[in-house]
């Protein structure tokens, strides 16, 4: 399932992507606002990354994770995901991670507003929802240009670096939604 926007390609990730998903994850800057935490080594990554594989053979697909890169310079550029809810509530909870050097080019953004229509068009979603570290400005600024709104707030629910932290919840359902906002 290849995604393809503007300037970015979104493909299904592999085992052969293990190595920069391994790199993106033990970026400090990439784990800041995250409950992953910085890998120990490339097996905890693997571990991460397991489910999202296995789940490609399925014939009732619950979980998407592409390796985002620029059509341009066929550059790896970051990782984006979905996951979806149990068929009667159907909805799908996305995310993304950018690369520190590519920050404030408004890929994320790009990749946002692709994973939102392929939420919509393709995979027929009533609801798109995506949670977001309270402190983290950048990742709600990309939420709400990709139109999604603020619907509340989810108190002390993030383990991160031994602290329970805050996480704002967003989300767009499908007659909300504007092609090529
Ligand atoms: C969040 C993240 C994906 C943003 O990626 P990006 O490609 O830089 O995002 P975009 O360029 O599309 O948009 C960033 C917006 O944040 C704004 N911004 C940048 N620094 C900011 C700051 N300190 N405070 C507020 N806004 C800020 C930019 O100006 C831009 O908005 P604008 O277009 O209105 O000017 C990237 O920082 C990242 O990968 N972070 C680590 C992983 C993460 O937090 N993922 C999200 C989990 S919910």
């Amino acid at each position: 399932m290849k995604i393809i926007s503007d300037r970015l390609i979104l493909k299904e990730i592999t085992w052969e992507d293990l190595g920069f998903i391994h790199e993106l994850h033990s970026i400090p800057e990439i784990d800041e606002y995250n409950t992953l935490g910085i890998p120990k080594n490339v097996d905890e990554t693997k571990e991460v990354i397991r489910p999202d594989i296995e789940d490609q053979k399925s014939d009732k697909r619950k979980k998407y994770c592409w390796i985002v890169s620029t059509i341009k310079t066929n550059e790896n550029i970051g990782l984006a995901g979905m996951s979806l809810s149990a068929d009667r509530f159907n909805y799908g909870e996305l995310y993304y991670k950018i690369i520190p050097e590519q920050w404030g080019n408004g890929y994320a953004t790009e990749v946002t507003k692709a994973l939102i229509k392929f939420g919509f068009k393709t995979l027929k979603l009533h609801r798109i929802i995506a949670g977001v570290q309270t402190e983290n400005t950048r990742s709600r600024r990309v939420l709400e240009k990709a139109g999604m709104t603020r619907e509340g707030r989810h108190k002390k629910i993030l383990p991160i670096r031994g602290e329970w932290k805050d996480n704002y919840h967003y989300a767009i359902v499908e007659d909300e939604y504007v092609e090529n906002l």
